[in-house]
């Protein structure tokens, strides 16, 4: 359920109309519905109400500072990745003791930051990385609580792009060596084990693969823990998949998730870290573009709108659907035709749909293009010297802008000419 439905005949985020953000701001724009997201975060917490545990929100799928605030006063940990995600997370005014460190390349100067504003857990994902957090921690005698990733194996049987959970993906270490590799973790300087992390793959649409790669963890948690090693968390990643279409089948609900959680590891008194990402994020928001021109074309006729890939990736980026719906809510019966809906970037990709069915369209009314809260605006680019595009807060009757469109003048002003030019 989200915040975005139709009033007295126009699409609204929570009471606030698009049309009004769209007359303020312009398009494209990213518009979000705080309501929706406190109603998802509230979801993950209560699946997870039986047992200690902290909802990290996955930085990386939206890092607006607004939304991180929002969800950070509601009590939200954070999942980082990089030090540009820490430092938004800790500007948001999350502290450091509610922070993971995720990622399979942290530099040192990353991890230093890390050690010096604070952190709750690095989640290594490698021996060397292990080795250099070590040797980093030890020379500013800090002690870093860490978890190891461990690569489990599983098919999260999703787009091979974001399945991470197979031995053939980057991403932590062989669940085989783990016993190894936390051998070496617990005589190292500089670390304390407390736990371990498993993150399989986005959008998984089933919840099998996440009970096979958790019955992993517990069994590796069971074999640790006779090693002598103090596991007291389990980090279970993110990934748990949203409806992109109406009309399909509905992934599983995060209370069902939940219960996954609890059937597989809930008898081993862990406190549970999750990381979700688009769940909770990503039909909280909603891309607001204009028609620029109805074109007729051999065969088809094309909606060319002013958002494009650079602002919304995904379609090019990995064939993703996002719903396309009318601004203006059409009449009920009036007749749909299938328009291609692309944007004004000059490559084939730049294509968000082909064949949507939606009724007449003309030059200047709006679109929104639906779950587009989760890795929008974040993987969004200036390709085409297409300024970044901006992004709103709607909450109740009021919106804010919380990133503005940048001006010529402040995009042209980040690059410079050398004077021997
Ligand atoms: N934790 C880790 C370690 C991750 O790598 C990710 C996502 C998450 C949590 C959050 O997963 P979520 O709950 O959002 O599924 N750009 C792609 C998605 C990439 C996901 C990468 N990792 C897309 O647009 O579909």
């Amino acid at each position: 359920m989200d915040h975005f439905n139709y009033h007295r005949g126009e699409l609204c985020a929570e009471d606030v109309p698009l049309t009004r953000i769209a007359a303020q701001v312009g398009t494209p724009v990213y518009v979000y519905s705080a309501a929706t997201l406190t109603r998802h975060f509230g979801l993950f917490r209560q699946a997870l109400a039986w047992t200690d545990h902290l909802v990290c929100f996955a930085v990386k799928s939206n890092s607006n500072l607004a939304v991180l605030k929002l969800l950070g006063d509601l009590g939200a940990g954070m999942d980082v990745v990089s030090g540009g995600e820490y430092a938004r997370a800790r500007a948001a005014g999350v502290p450091g003791d509610r922070i993971v460190f995720s990622g399979v390349g942290k530099t040192v100067a990353e991890m230093r930051m890390a050690i010096e504003g604070g952190i709750r857990q690095v989640n290594l994902e490698s021996e060397p990385e292990m080795r250099a957090l070590s040797a980093l921690a030890a020379s500013m005698g800090a002690v870093v609580p860490v978890a190891v990733r461990v690569n489990p194996d599983v098919d999260a049987r999703t787009h091979e792009k974001i399945a991470t959970g197979k031995s053939e993906n980057k991403f932590g270490i062989p669940i085989a060596r783990a016993a190894e590799v936390y051998a070496e973790a617990a005589a190292l300087p500089g670390l304390q084990v407390v736990g371990i992390d498993v993150h399989i793959g986005s959008q998984l649409t089933d919840l099998e693969p996440f009970r096979a790669a958790y019955a992993k963890v517990a069994d590796l948690t069971r074999t640790l823990r006779a090693d002598g090693h103090a596991i007291s968390r389990l980090d279970l990643g993110g990934g748990l998949g949203i409806p992109y279409r109406r009309d399909n089948n509905a992934p599983p609900l995060p209370i069902e998730y939940g219960q996954v959680i609890r059937e597989t590891v809930g008898d081993l008194g862990c406190e549970i870290e999750i990381e979700p990402g688009r769940n909770i994020v990503g039909n909280a928001g909603v891309l607001l573009s204009q028609v620029i021109y109805v074109k007729q074309g051999e065969g088809r006729d094309f909606l060319i709108v002013d958002a494009a890939m650079n602002d919304l990736a995904r379609p090019a980026m990995y064939g993703a659907h996002h719903d396309i719906v009318p601004v203006a809510e059409p009449a009920v019966g009036a007749p749909v035709r299938p328009f291609d809906v692309v944007g004004p970037v000059c490559e084939s990709g730049d294509t968000f749909q082909k064949g949507a069915e939606l009724p007449q369209m003309a030059a200047g009314d709006l679109i929104a293009f639906r779950s587009a809260g989760a890795y929008g605006a974040v993987m969004a680019s200036e390709y085409n010297s297409r300024p970044l595009v901006p992004e709103v807060l709607v909450s109740g009757d009021h919106f804010a802008v919380i990133r503005a469109r940048p001006t010529f003048e402040e995009m042209l002003a980040r690059d410079s000419i050398p004077e021997w030019l």
